[in-house]
Parts: structure tokens; C-alpha cells; sequence
């Protein structure tokens, strides 16, 4: 059986990745009405799996006996003053999040839990991606210097991505 220490700064983590679900699902929204369609998608996609990561964690404290609580959520942001903005947001964002999973992890390490320090290896890994990820859509940015046929291909080229993460989960 889990901790109560554990139980309860998971349900936090849990809140967390809905949070997160929460900001992209805005970001998606603003990049939607403000007609970058495919940074659009990109943002779904992400709003997508971060709510996955809530299951996942969910599941888990619900496996080990525990009681994963289900809690109110932070309202989001809404505007961003840019497309590079919003994805500055993103790289700020899971950077925090790295920080909250380290710490599970060293709380699980702490309280000799090795089932759940190995189950948060799974997270940790995820963070290194994501944020490697968002720092190479971020790169691009650098590149074109807000010029206006280089934001048009970014936003293509996160369609892209996005389509193509469709496809590796359905394949799946
Ligand atoms: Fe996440
Ligand atoms: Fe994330």
C-alpha cells in the first residue's frame, strides 16, 4: 500500500498534468481563433496526452490501494500576446513540471517506495522529451525572427507533428 505522504503529493501531481492539459487546451483554443490551425492541432495533441499522464497516475495510486482525489483546478490563461509567446509558455511550464517530478521522485526514494520511484522513471523520461521537444519548436522561432512566411511554415510544419503523433497513437 502507498504512503500517505506519497498518495497525497501524487493527487497533487494528478492536479498538475490536468493543469496542464487545462493551459494547452487554451493555448490550442487562442491559436485556433487567431488562425495558426496547425499549432492548433499540435496544442490538442499536447492537451491530450497530459491528461493521459493524469490517468496513468490515477490508475496507479487507485493499484496500490490508495484513493486518487480528484481536485479543483487553477483556471488558465487565455491570451497570449504571440505565437512564440504561447510557446515560451509551454517550455516555462514543463520545466515546473520537471521540478514537481523530481521531487515525487525523491519523495518516493525517501520512503523506500521503489514500485513508485520506478513507475515515476516513466515521467521522468517524458519530461527530458518534452522539453527537448518545445526547445527545437523554439529554436525555429529563433531562426525566422518573426518573419511572417517563416511563422507560416512553423505552424505548418506543428500540423505536421501533430498528425503525425495521431497516427503513432492510433497505430498503437
Ligand atoms: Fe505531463
Ligand atoms: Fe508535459
Amino acid at each position: 500500500m502507498i504512503s500517505d505522504k506519497l498518495q497525497q503529493a501524487i493527487n497533487e501531481q494528478i492536479k498538475a498534468e490536468e493543469e496542464s492539459s487545462r493551459l494547452y487546451l487554451a493555448m490550442a483554443s487562442w491559436c485556433d481563433a487567431n488562425g495558426y490551425a496547425g499549432a492548433a492541432s499540435f496544442l490538442f495533441v499536447h492537451a491530450t496526452e497530459e491528461r493521459e499522464h493524469a490517468l496513468k497516475l490515477l490508475h496507479y495510486v487507485n493499484d496500490r490501494d490508495g484513493h486518487a482525489k480528484i481536485m479543483a483546478l487553477e483556471e488558465p490563461k487565455i491570451e497570449w500576446p504571440s505565437l512564440q509567446a504561447v510557446f515560451e509558455q509551454v517550455l516555462e511550464h514543463e520545466i515546473m513540471v520537471t521540478g514537481l517530478i523530481n521531487n515525487l521522485v525523491e519523495i518516493a526514494f525517501t520512503e523506500k517506495d521503489f514500485n513508485t520511484y520506478n513507475f515515476l522513471q516513466w515521467y521522468v523520461m517524458e519530461q527530458v522529451e518534452e522539453e527537448s521537444l518545445v526547445r527545437g519548436i523554439l529554436d525555429k522561432f529563433k531562426l525566422i525572427e518573426g518573419e511572417k512566411g517563416g511563422l507560416f511554415h512553423i505552424d505548418k510544419e506543428l500540423g505536421d507533428m501533430a498528425a503525425a503523433a495521431e497516427a503513432t497513437a492510433a497505430g498503437e
